[in-house]
């Protein structure tokens, strides 16, 4: 399932932007909402922050901005080379890297304050073998009394409602039109789907469609604090959209 996620961002590396209505507004909102629940756990400036599912930079570059020393890595060359051009071209301190999160322990040194994974990544992992890696890895890069903080979609919900189809988004940008959905196939037992995003673009008098593929696991908020329990960490708190102004769950929890 690594291959699946890593083709579907392979390839939508230049494009990912293009799911936001306004990715430059986005940045700035994440690492707002990001930064205060960091800071409700561990005061203080300067921190140290491993964001590794960094993707094309969407939090590691508003943290960064922010005075967070970020180190950036991700699954996919494309995207986290993607992150590393937007935070030059920003003129924001950024390092990055390419790594898979379930053996960050042997690809990236040192520890952090913070570890991050952010955005519905975890949920690429289909069965416990792998979340538990994941997870284990990545308390493996937190300093003693660091804490770990990951965002995933609200699966407790959309697994009860079987979403089909998002709402489509339709963008007016200065470039023209474009509208972005996704489609999603539920397996017969319901715990995993297969998402396919549309960005149909205007071009010229027609549209222009770009298609991307990929699966995930419908992880519910109880299965990922299992998961987190069993490897090693402890004090798991969730805080809703409602609650920080993120547009996801937010789990934290931190080295036992
Ligand atoms: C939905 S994207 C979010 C990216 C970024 N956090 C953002 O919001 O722009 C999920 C990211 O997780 C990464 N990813 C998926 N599986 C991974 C793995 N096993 N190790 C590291 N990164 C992974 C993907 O390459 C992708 O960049």
């Amino acid at each position: 399932m690594t291959d699946d996620a890593l083709a579907f961002y392979e390839q939508l590396a230049n494009d990912y932007h293009l799911i936001y209505s306004d990715w430059e507004q986005s940045i700035q909102r994440h690492a707002a909402a990001l930064d205060r629940v960091i800071r409700f756990h561990l005061p203080g400036d300067g921190l140290t922050v491993l964001d590794c599912a960094a993707g094309i930079g969407t939090q590691a570059i508003g943290l960064a901005q922010r005075g967070y020393r970020v180190h950036a890595t991700d699954l996919s060359p494309a995207a986290i080379a993607r992150a590393a051009q937007e935070a030059a071209r920003r003129g924001v301190a950024l390092t990055t890297g390419v790594a898979d999160f379930r053996t960050l322990a042997g690809q990236v040194p040192g520890v952090f304050d913070v570890v991050l994974a952010c955005d519905n990544a975890l949920p690429h992992l289909l069965d416990d073998a792998d979340l538990l890696r994941a997870a284990e890895n990545m308390r493996a890069k937190l300093r003693p009394g660091g804490l770990l903080l990951l965002s995933i979609r609200d699966y407790d919900e959309l697994r009860r409602e079987q979403l089909r189809v998002t709402p489509p988004t339709v963008i007016d940008a200065p470039e023209g039109r474009r509208i972005v959905f996704q489609v999603w196939d539920w397996a017969p037992d319901g715990r995993t789907y297969t998402l396919e995003l549309f960005i149909v673009r205007r071009a010229g008098d027609g549209w222009q469609t770009g298609s991307y593929r990929a699966r995930y696991r419908a992880l519910e908020r109880a299965e990922l604090g299992a998961i987190l329990t069993r490897a090693g960490l402890t004090d798991i708190r969730w805080y809703m959209p409602q609650d920080v102004g993120f547009h996801q769950p937010i789990v934290t929890a931190r080295p036992a």
